[in-house]
């Protein structure tokens, strides 16, 4: 498989046409970026991190029955995904308050929650991805109805399937955050990328916030956080 066109670039993904019409080859980068792209800077092996972390956690949810874009990894820091159209939407699944959700409701962060909570925030940097609710999504036609019933149930599987593998690892899932697409044929699958850039990762006994809140906060160690995470999943 070959790249051709860059079609898109993105704040830590380039995404390349390929010579099938029906795959698009994602690439990885080192940038990271927060606060809708004020904060900016690199984290070293960030991009092979997340691209294989993504790819194994996008194929153990595969194995457990969610259809994703994940099609092959190509190297280190490049994959073979599925030809979607994105959903304009973040969805954010938590299970435990932390960042703008404890801010919001004025907890601390690591209150528990006593039901898991799903939120969604429409896809637009320049309005700094604001929170919506199904009635808006429904209304500016960004999905259906039946579409959203679908990503509901999609999420709370997801979320069910990596807080039980992550737990594994000693590693609690506190939130994270999923993007869908829509193949040509109406077909909703799982998109985007699944790391420590998308979630919030705590080792379990510490509390040791394992992901990219040490990058946002400048808590030192961010690039420690993310081989951590490859080495707890992947071994390596
Ligand atoms: P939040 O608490 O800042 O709203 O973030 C919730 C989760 O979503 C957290 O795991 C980080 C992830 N996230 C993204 O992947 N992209 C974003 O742009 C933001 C703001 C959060």
């Amino acid at each position: 498989m070959q790249k051709t066109n860059l079609l898109y670039e993105g704040k830590a993904k380039k995404v390349y046409q390929s010579d099938n019409p029906d795959i698009y080859i994602v690439s990885y980068k080192d940038d990271a970026t927060a606060f809708n792209g004020l904060k900016k800077g690199t984290i070293m092996g960030k991009g092979e991190i997340n691209n294989r972390v993504t790819n194994f956690l996008m194929q153990l949810l595969e194995k457990n029955a969610i259809p994703t874009h994940f099609v092959k990894e190509l190297n280190a820091r490049e994959t073979a995904v599925k030809r979607v159209k994105i959903i304009p939407l973040e969805v954010i699944v938590r299970n435990i308050a932390a960042g703008s959700l404890a801010k919001r409701v004025g907890v601390p962060e690591g209150t528990k929650l006593f039901s898991t909570v799903l939120e969604y925030c429409y896809k637009n940097d320049e309005l700094g991805d604001p929170m919506v609710n199904e009635y808006h999504i429904a209304a500016l036609k960004w999905a259906t109805k039946e579409e959203m019933k679908l990503i509901a149930q999609y999420s709370l599987k997801i979320n069910d399937i990596l807080t039980d593998y992550l737990s594994k690892s000693n590693i609690t899932l506190i939130d994270f955050k999923l993007e869908f697409g829509k193949l040509d044929d109406g077909t909703v699958i799982l998109a985007d990328e699944i790391s420590p850039d998308t979630c919030r990762f705590w080792d379990s006994t510490t509390n040791e916030k394992l992901d990219k809140d040490r990058f946002r906060r400048d808590l030192g160690g961010v690039e420690d956080a993310y081989h951590e995470i490859l080495k707890r999943l992947l071994g390596q």
